[in-house]
């Protein structure tokens, strides 16, 4: 199964993405993720995407299908994969399109997880990320087992700098202008599966599978 995740900044896209990734055996490719690795390595294109991401900007659209392309290249991805944050301008859309087309590969499902600006404020406020392998929790609502460490590999969690009001209205603004159109994109595909956001973790899971189980 070949699945997209799109939705605004703290709709719950990598924490389900997680989920569905177990549930449907398939690799969750995170560009997000991606970046953040990259910028831990500390190389030129490291500190131009840190200085992009950390004022809630978005990478160029060149970089970002390029890392795609070479992640859906790898053999994990033979039998599915599920993109969490890409794509997500136009561009992007028609890049995946065209690399898919190459490969003899389409797009199954895109999940669209809808939520409204303000009740995704606590939620990322209240994140806290692992940057060695990526994990998600929160403050009050993903709690880690032990305070400060991450479950999967046992590092430090933090806060992600990107992740202060003013930046996160900023990624909102970004969202509706640049993204928002792929969803239509999507629609006239007849791709799209919308689901509500709000609600427990477990709840909205709950509505993904149904969406994804009774097609
Ligand atoms: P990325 O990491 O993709 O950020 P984002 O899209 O802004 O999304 P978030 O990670 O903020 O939110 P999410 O929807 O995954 O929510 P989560 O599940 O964590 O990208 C970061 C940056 O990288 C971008 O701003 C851009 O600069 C760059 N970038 C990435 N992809 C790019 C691309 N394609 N092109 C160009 N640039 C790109 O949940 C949020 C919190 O809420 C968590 O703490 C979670 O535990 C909690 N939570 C989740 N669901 C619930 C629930 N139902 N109830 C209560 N709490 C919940």
């Amino acid at each position: 199964m070949n699945l997209l995740i799109v939705g605004a900044p703290g709709a719950g896209k990598g924490t389900q993405a997680a989920e569905i990734a177990q549930r449907y055996k398939i690799p969750h490719i995170s560009t997000g993720n991606m970046f953040r690795t990259v910028i831990k390595s500390g190389t030129k294109l490291g500190k131009k995407a840190k200085q992009i991401i950390d004022a809630g900007g978005l990478i160029p659209d060149d970089i970002t299908s390029g890392i795609v392309r070479e992640r859906l290249l790898q053999k994990d991805c033979a039998k599915g994969f599920l993109l969490d944050g890409y794509p997500r301008t136009i561009t992007q859309a028609k890049d995946l399109a065209k690399l898919l087309d190459e490969l003899g590969k389409k797009i199954d499902h895109v999940v669209s997880i809808e939520i409204p600006d303000d009740n995704v404020i606590a939620r990322i406020t209240g994140r806290r990320v692992c940057l060695n392998c990526g994990a998600t929790y929160h403050l009050t609502h993903k709690k880690p087992k032990q305070k400060g460490i991450c479950d999967v590999c046992g590092n430090r969690i933090v806060q992600r700098k990107d992740d202060v009001e003013e930046t996160v209205r900023e990624r909102q603004k970004i969202y509706k202008e640049v993204t928002l159109p792929i969803i239509g994109y999507y629609e006239a595909q007849d791709l799209v599966f919308h689901v509500d956001g709000d609600g427990t973790i477990e709840d909205v899971f709950e509505r993904i599978k149904l969406s994804l189980e009774s097609d």
